[in-house]
């Protein structure tokens, strides 16, 4: 299903629980760089379509020769603008990033340095380059940050900017869980392990209301969650 929504072009994909699920056009463009997989295609609509298979929170079209870019990994430049006007972004519809400003707490804080390493680090809208004033966790089992959105919320997908002065190989096996209270549910996950400067984007299993949302590592023993930057987009 095509249609037009005030000025932005909505693309509707019919999902496997037949819930409804849309994609608009970006008019601005990702500072990120994106390594896709790029495959020529019957239509915008296949394109979509590659991009759901993959739970992509963003694609790429190119009208002109039917190319999609889908499955693509996102790495953080400063800088970086889109010379290939051609290149549409397709992003799956959101109205806000609803992180910043809300209460944010996490399973430990390295060292107990929260002058360097407290979780609020992960939510201040701050993309720091280097390794102090992000949200780092102690070394532990399943190191975890959560946001208490403060009300119910549809969460669509998040976005976290990886740890940029290496080590983005801690960032695996990385559940996203919900709750209203203290029952968690797995709504999300990246296997991983991430790049450095990654910046990786999770979708949510559709739909996802909840008021409190939680990253943790699941797998492994031995873990440190570091976050430069963490965003929640939100209906
Ligand atoms: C997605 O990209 C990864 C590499 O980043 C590749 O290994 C995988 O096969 C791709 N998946 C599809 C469905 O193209
Ligand atoms: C939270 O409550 C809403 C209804 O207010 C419900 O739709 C949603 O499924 C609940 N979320 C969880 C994680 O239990
Ligand atoms: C966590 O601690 C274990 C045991 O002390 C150590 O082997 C491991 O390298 C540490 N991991 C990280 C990521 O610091």
């Amino acid at each position: 299903m095509v249609g037009i929504k005030t000025n932005f072009l909505l693309i509707c994909l019919l999902v496997n629980n037949m819930a409804q699920q849309w994609y608009r056009m970006r008019t601005t463009y990702p500072d990120f760089l994106a390594i896709c997989t790029e495959q020529k295609v019957a239509s915008f609509l296949s394109c979509a379509a590659l991009g759901r298979e993959t739970n992509d929170a963003t694609f790429f079209f190119e009208a002109d020769k039917n190319h999609c870019r889908w499955n693509c990994t996102f790495i953080f430049r400063t800088g970086v603008s889109d010379g290939n006007i051609e290149w549409r972004k397709y992003e799956i519809e959101s109205t806000k990033n609803s992180a910043p400003k809300k209460t944010i707490t996490s399973s430990s804080v390295y060292g107990n340095a929260y002058h360097d390493w407290s979780p609020k680090y992960a939510t201040d809208s701050i993309f720091q380059s280097g390794g102090i004033k992000i949200f780092h966790s102690a070394n532990e089992t399943s190191p975890w940050i959560m946001v208490d959105l403060k009300d119910v919320t549809t969460v669509i997908y998040l976005r976290i900017y990886v740890r940029m002065d290496g080590l983005g190989e801690r960032f695996h096996d990385v559940a996203v869980e919900v709750a209203n209270s203290s029952s968690y549910i797995q709504r999300g996950f990246y296997k991983g392990p991430a790049m450095t400067q990654e910046v990786v984007e999770i979708l949510c299993d559709d739909p996802t209301n909840a008021r409190y949302v939680r990253l943790r590592i699941i797998h492994g023993s031995r873990n440190v969650l570091n976050i430069a930057e963490l965003e929640i987009y939100t209906k």
